[in-house]
């Protein structure tokens, strides 16, 4: 029987809080976990970055990656170890890197999701020195009536990049003469009109983490520190099944260990329930940070622990491909829309194990919800809130902020909810 040691390196760029957190309470688990025989125990480090040979061995049995979608050298270092190395990663990189919002779009619409009606728009202008650009336009592009189109959507709708992120470039337009000012402001941007799902009452983000979801009550309206409610019982645990199924669904069909899912519910005319339209759900880095998710903060980490360590103890492999067909196959099936969505989930969940890292959890994680609670009362965690609040807040808010983020944490202690 030997002792081996898993690896887990954390690809980081402007994150603070959470990592912080991940290695303190990962030292404070002090994990021995017996695996076919060998006792497995558990290391964590930043990778850095540097200049790397192709063919140099990958010391890492899983990263976690929060630079993919923006910082090219770190993603094709990591598209080497995967091919290379057998290294497991969150995210799939190349599929971070072409599936974009408008993809998901499309993809989901196909498995029967009520996705609005979205339409893409050509760009407004291009890059001049692009060679080809006025000949392609001259010979091909047809001229188009934004009204009626806008008429086909229905108005109000949304013009929005069909690569969105960070609200860039969102505007909700009512009429004709707003969608052409919006347009023209667009640039070189290719954007969507989406129509706008009207006279909705609930808007909630679900965060999915392998198998793990958590669903969040999303105020779009208020400062950044206050859009993750802390609302309890806000929907039914049908509806929680449902969008549970909605995100892992979504998850597995594109290789996102992590992605959060936002959907609207509109009320059926009788006034029980609704219809759940997902509205954007390519967030394959999501917020991870305390001065966005404070109260939800411990939930995530705790998260991001079970699922590294999942990885890591059973040597989880990675998926390099896709495999739509299974998806498809359901899809083409004569059945309603919650059947079919019970039979991707099921395909889901047996393609992020859902069962073993369940089992696992229970058998070697039951001390991590009273290490969090431990952790999250300490110094150094309230440290790790300051130094993110302090990166991101001006400096006479520093304090108040902090304060503010620690006492929504001390309040799920208080709550003792996992
Ligand atoms: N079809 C829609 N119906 C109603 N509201 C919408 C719709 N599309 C977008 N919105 C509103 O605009 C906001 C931003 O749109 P969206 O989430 O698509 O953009 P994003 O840039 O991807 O945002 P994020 O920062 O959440 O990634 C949403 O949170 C929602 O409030
Ligand atoms: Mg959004």
């Amino acid at each position: 029987m030997a002792e081996v040691t898993r690896r887990i390196g954390l690809s980081l760029g402007a994150d603070i809080c959470w990592p912080a957190c991940f290695e303190h309470m990962l030292r404070e688990l002090d994990l021995k976990i017996p695996v076919d025989g060998d006792t497995v125990r558990f290391e964590c480090e930043r990778v850095t970055i540097e200049p790397f040979d192709l063919q140099q061995p990958c010391k890492y049995d899983v990263v976690i990656d929060r630079l993919t979608h923006w910082y090219h050298t770190s993603r094709e270092w990591i598209k080497k170890s995967i091919i290379m190395d057998d290294l497991y990663v969150f995210n799939n990189p190349w599929s971070v890197q072409s599936n974009e919002k408008h993809t998901s779009y499309c993809a989901m619409m196909h498995l029967g999701m009520p996705i609005p009606t979205t339409w893409m728009i050509p760009p407004r202008s291009y890059e001049k020195e692009l060679p080809d650009v006025k000949v392609t336009l001259n010979k091909y592009a047809r001229l188009f009536d934004l009204g009626k189109l806008g008429d086909k959507v229905g108005w109000p709708l949304y013009l929005k990049p069909y690569d969105g992120g960070g609200w860039r470039a969102v505007t909700r337009v009512s009429d004709v003469k707003a969608a052409w000012k919006a347009y023209d402001d667009s640039g070189k941007a290719v954007m969507h009109a989406q129509a706008s799902v009207e006279g909705f009452d609930r808007f909630v983000r679900c965060i999915g983490f392998g198998p793990q979801t958590k669903c969040v009550l999303y105020d779009p309206s208020a400062p950044l520190h206050d859009r993750y409610t802390l609302q309890t019982n806000f929907i039914s645990d049908a509806d929680a099944e449902h969008l549970r199924k909605v995100t892992v669904t979504i998850n597995a069909f594109f290789g996102w260990d992590f992605n959060s899912c936002e959907a609207l519910r509109k009320p059926s005319a009788g006034g029980a329930g609704g219809v759940w339209h997902p509205i954007d759900f390519a967030n394959p880095c999501p917020d991870s940070q305390v001065t966005s998710l404070h109260g939800h903060f411990p939930w995530l980490v705790k998260a991001y622990l079970r699922w590294a360590l999942f990885c890591a103890a059973t040597k989880r492999k990675m998926r390099r491909t896709l495999d739509w067909q299974p998806f498809y196959d359901v899809a083409a099936l004569d059945l309603s829309y919650e059947e079919k969505l019970d039979r991707y989930a099921a395909i889901a969940d047996e393609r992020m194990g859902r069962a073993q890292f369940e089992e696992f959890c229970a058998r070697h994680l039951s001390h991590l919800d009273d290490v969090a609670f431990a952790f999250f009362g300490t110094q150094e965690a309230k440290d790790a809130v300051r130094q993110k609040t302090a990166a991101l807040f001006p400096a006479h808010e520093v304090e108040k902020f902090t304060e503010l983020f620690w006492q929504r944490i001390q309040a799920w202690r208080a709550a003792g909810v996992p």
